[in-house]
């Protein structure tokens, strides 16, 4: 099974870093793979894009949001789906913890991924729960409700990507346990079988993945690949970690 790794770079980088960065990964046999991703601040997709052409890299380009609007219009300050599928994105992050601490809510949410999809971008749709909801038992429900909105896609999901991203586990080296994993990987895979039963869907983990606890996570057959936040900027860690994506990926 190809597991994938996606690195969000959030809100970091420049142009240079963005062209030295992807030329080498284009270069090099371990991340110059069509299971690596890379989600960019929508400023240097293009660049990405160009990047990509250029050396025929296999890897894919992500933004990591995408409009609630689609096409063009007066819409100051938004990227479509139209426009991005238009530079080569091939995938879109959709309701990051990040975004919808700034406000997104499930309606936006879901007009988000039903545009992705209708460009034909693949959403990496993020789900997670908080600190207290963890404590307080009631991850469960607030995950559940956060799968929910996927279900009013029944035709048009053919494929997507689904990050289990616990909130407390973002940039706190903090992790969760195999187990708490694989409960939440198996709630997503049941969950979304039973409701788009026509949908090739990937479960994913995120949350302070670095190169050292890599193969701990991609060892579980539930765990499709990692979505990398801070350890993907430093291209040294992330090439170890892509590395250890493929020798998992061979052995399984
Ligand atoms: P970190 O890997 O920095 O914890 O971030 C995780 C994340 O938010 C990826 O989307």
């Amino acid at each position: 099974m190809r597991k994938l790794i996606i690195a969000n770079w959030k809100m970091n980088g420049n142009i240079s870093k963005i062209k030295h960065d992807l030329e080498s990964y284009a270069q090099n046999p371990i991340t110059n793979q069509d299971n690596i991703i890379f989600a960019l601040p929508y400023v240097f997709l293009d660049n990405a894009s160009q990047v990509q052409k250029i050396y025929g890299a296999q890897y894919k380009i992500s933004s990591q949001d995408i409009s609630q609007f689609d096409g063009f219009g007066a819409y100051t300050g938004e990227v479509s789906g139209t426009i991005l599928s238009d530079l080569g994105v091939e995938y879109a992050i959709v309701g990051h913890s990040e975004r919808r601490k700034i406000g997104e809510t499930s309606d936006v949410l879901a007009k988000k991924l039903e545009l992705a999809i209708n460009n034909k971008i693949t959403p990496i749709y993020c789900i997670g729960e908080s600190y207290e909801d963890r404590v307080e038992n009631n991850y469960l429900i607030k995950l559940e409700k956060e799968l929910e909105i996927l279900f009013e896609l029944n035709q048009l999901v053919s494929n997507i990507i689904i990050a289990y991203e616990p909130i407390w586990a973002i940039g706190t080296g903090l992790t969760p346990s195999i187990a708490q994993i694989d409960e939440i990987m198996r709630l997503i895979k049941v969950t979304v079988k039973k409701n788009l039963p026509n949908a090739y869907v990937s479960t994913i983990y995120g949350g302070s993945v670095i190169a050292d606890n890599t193969k701990d996570f991609l060892e579980s057959s539930l765990v499709d690949g990692l979505l990398v936040g801070g350890a993907s900027l430093k291209a040294e860690e992330f090439i170890k970690i892509c590395s250890c994506g493929q020798s998992v990926m061979s052995t399984t």
